[in-house]
């Protein structure tokens, strides 16, 4: 109760003067404690919930929030083996404290990533980097883009004023919108694939609760993309913001909400440009009628991809992940009926209201329907975005998209630190779908693919995910909070100091993160280890007793 209170206060302002937006630009000036005292009794909080938001983000913490220029800390950096190069060669231009790290920039096709001076940049070696920063050279994100199937996510708009004439026919009409998704089976690209239009339909008929005086709902879109290896959202953002837009802009007019936010991830600052760009667009055509956009910026967090922990970001508070029921449906942002939804999900929207629900039903599998953006990383030979039926066999898009591998690769890590690892020899068993990876004890995910080279320890992998959950954990229970840490520490010492991992006490350890934890980050990190203690067994079995 009095954590619904602390947090119903805080939603006086709501977006107009947002907290969280406050929180950041003192952080970001290094504002005195009494500026963030003076804050908190503005908002009529105490001082400790503006201090629990400043402290735990990446771009607002104390230690991290002076740094000049953030080196990409992402996976597929890591396994590429570019990030101490790049350190190094950074030394010769930045102080060493003047360094900070970045969760993965999106620049996984080229690695050497790093953010600076609101830009993100890939430099190969010192040249490339004394460009950057002595000229002050942009760089574009630049990465191949292809498709096998109808385009859906990845053709051009060639009008945009007659791509929102759409909404105008469908905007009356909220039932036949929701039936034609529904014939669609679009399912959520978060991760998650759950059905899209089960969420307007509960965002229709939620009740009105006591904080909602007025009819107020959201629609909110997670484009937080933090699983490192992924970057289509961020292709979906700055090649193709119209659709996303679109798509928040119909579920706007099918559920009665006039309101959309896009939470986008601090470490895409190009998507942040483009996609303001694409709303300044909207409003000078006046296209939208009075539905307003609004952009938050988020300030470097995993756990705020979780759409619960996502709200409360919004809301200016720690994001702590919350217990479902309610969802977000129900009891969404500010308390208000929320459709919250990936931004790939938006994306589709379009597509089948222009094309209808069976058109799109008909491409794909029965229950995996339509297309799916994959991220191929730079170990493949053509690195890029692929929209890809589903359904196709993994091999396929490997070889045909992906054009094979550069270097002997051992296995693949598919959908993010959450999804699993798959050995190189299952590859040719899996096709593109949410079915055939799960049956075979892996993930879709957001369908990011993240190459383990032959050489790359298996255990210095574990270690990273288990760091990275550590790392990113929001702490509000102890299966994640401290057995994350243990989790790592072992493997740590394994490495280090000879020491023998007791294989029951590892294997405990995984049960109760797995049926112990609230959310997914603790709950499905045990996935990607069981497959690597099940396909690399002899690898591994030097560190264990
Ligand atoms: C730790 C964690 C991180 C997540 N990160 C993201 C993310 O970056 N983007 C995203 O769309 N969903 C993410 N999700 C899933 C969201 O909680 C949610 O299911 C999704 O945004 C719903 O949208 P969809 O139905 O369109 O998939 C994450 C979940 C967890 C547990
Ligand atoms: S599993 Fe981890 S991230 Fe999820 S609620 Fe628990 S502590 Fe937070």
């Amino acid at each position: 109760m009095a954590n619904k209170n602390i947090r119903s206060l805080s939603f006086r302002k709501e977006l107009d003067d947002n907290l969280f937006e406050n929180i950041t630009d003192l952080s970001h000036k290094n504002a005195s404690k009494s500026e963030f005292q003076e804050l908190a009794k503005r908002f009529m909080i105490d001082d400790s919930v503006v201090a629990a938001t400043a402290s735990f983000y990446d771009f607002t913490r104390e230690s991290n929030r002076n740094k000049k220029i953030h080196v990409c800390s992402g996976t597929a950096c890591m396994v590429a083996n570019t990030q101490n190069s790049l350190y190094k060669n950074l030394e010769n231009h930045f102080d060493p404290e003047e360094i900070g790290h970045a969760a993965c920039v999106g620049r996984c096709h080229t690695n050497n990533a790093f953010m600076y001076n609101d830009n993100t940049y890939s430099a190969n070696n010192e040249n490339e980097l004394g460009s950057i920063i002595d000229n002050k050279k942009y760089q574009e994100n630049n990465y191949n883009i292809g498709c096998n199937t109808t385009p859906i996510l990845t053709a051009e708009i060639e009008d945009i004023t007659a791509f929102y004439q759409l909404a105008e026919v469908h905007k009356n009409n909220p039932k036949q919108v929701i039936q034609e998704i529904k014939t669609s089976n679009l399912r959520g690209r978060g991760g998650a694939g759950f059905p899209f239009w089960f969420k307007l339909d509960a965002v229709i008929s939620a009740p009105l609760n006591n904080l909602s005086k007025e009819s107020q709902k959201y629609i909110v879109c997670n484009a937080d993309e933090g699983d490192p290896g992924a970057y289509s959202d961020m292709y979906l953002m700055e090649h193709q913001p119209h659709k996303v837009l679109f798509g928040m802009y119909m579920a706007g007019l099918t559920v009665g909400a006039n309101t959309g936010i896009l939470y986008i991830r601090g470490e895409y600052p190009d998507s942040i440009r483009i996609v303001g760009e694409a709303i300044s667009a909207l409003k000078e055509k006046k296209l939208i009628g009075d539905f307003k956009f609004k952009i938050i910026r988020g300030q470097g967090s995993y756990v705020c991809g979780e759409e619960t922990a996502l709200l409360s970001s919004i809301e200016g508070l720690r994001p702590e992940v919350r217990v479902r029921p309610p969802y977000p449906a129900q009891y969404g942002l500010f308390g208000k009926p929320t459709v919250l939804s990936n931004v790939e999900t938006f994306a589709n929207i379009h597509w089948i209201l222009q094309n209808g629900g069976e058109a799109y039903a008909a491409l794909g599998t029965k229950q995996s329907t339509g297309t799916k953006l994959v991220s191929l990383d730079s170990f493949f030979n053509s690195p890029g975005i692929y929209e890809i039926e589903m359904g196709t066999p993994l091999k396929t898009i490997f070889d045909e998209f992906g054009k094979g591998l550069k270097s002997d690769i051992k296995a693949f890590q598919i959908g993010g630190p959450l999804g699993g690892i798959v050995p190189s020899d299952k590859i040719k068993d899996l096709t593109l779908d949410f079915e055939s990876l799960n049956s075979n004890g892996f993930l879709l995910g957001h369908a990011s693919v993240v190459s383990i080279p032959k050489d790359f320890p298996m255990i210095q992998f574990l270690e990273h995910l288990l760091e990275f959950t550590a790392d990113e954990s929001c702490g509000k229970c102890y299966p994640c909070r401290i057995g994350s840490f243990r989790g790592m520490e072992m493997l740590q010492k394994a490495q280090k100091e000879g020491y023998k991992i007791d294989h029951q006490l590892f294997e405990d350890l995984l049960e109760t993160l797995e049926i112990g934890s609230l959310c997914a980050l603790g709950g499905g990190i045990p996935l990607p280890v069981k497959n690597a203690l099940q396909y690399f067994k002899e690898e591994l079995k030097q560190y264990f007793t």
